[in-house]
């Protein structure tokens, strides 16, 4: 049956990719509970990631939920996407680089919390 095949399929990438991945990270994630939707909300884990891995600015309303977040979780959930099959090609340095600078940024919006609102 194909159904089974396709499932078999997405578990045993789902273990392979879970024993690569260092426990270090993992660990972090538990403990500040991380990946609480609580903290950042679905689409805000999107923009960032997308503004990390890809290209993209983060709006204030994800700078401030990434705050929240705090920077041990930010830097934990970065470091655990770079071990993933998928984004083994890139650079870590110009990632981890881009995640601190898109943290300072968030850091610095954060801060001069200004009632102008931009246009
Ligand atoms: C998420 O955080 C809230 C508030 O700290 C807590 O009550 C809740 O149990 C947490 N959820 C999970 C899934 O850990």
């Amino acid at each position: 049956m194909a159904s089974f095949n396709v499932y078999f399929i997405l578990v045993a990438l789902f273990v392979m990719s879970g024993a690569v991945i260092a426990t270090e990270e993992a660990d972090i994630i538990k403990k500040y509970d991380c990946e609480n939707e609580t903290k950042m909300g679905q689409y805000c884990i999107m923009e960032i990631f997308t503004s990390i891995f890809k290209i993209g600015d983060v709006t204030d309303k994800c700078c401030g939920e990434l705050m929240v977040l705090g920077k041990i979780c930010h830097a934990a959930l970065v470091k655990r996407t770079l071990q993933l099959p998928q984004f083994k090609n890139m650079e870590e340095s110009k990632i981890v680089a881009k995640s601190i600078q898109i943290w300072n940024k968030c850091a610095v919006v954060t801060k001069s919390v200004s009632p102008s609102p931009s246009p």
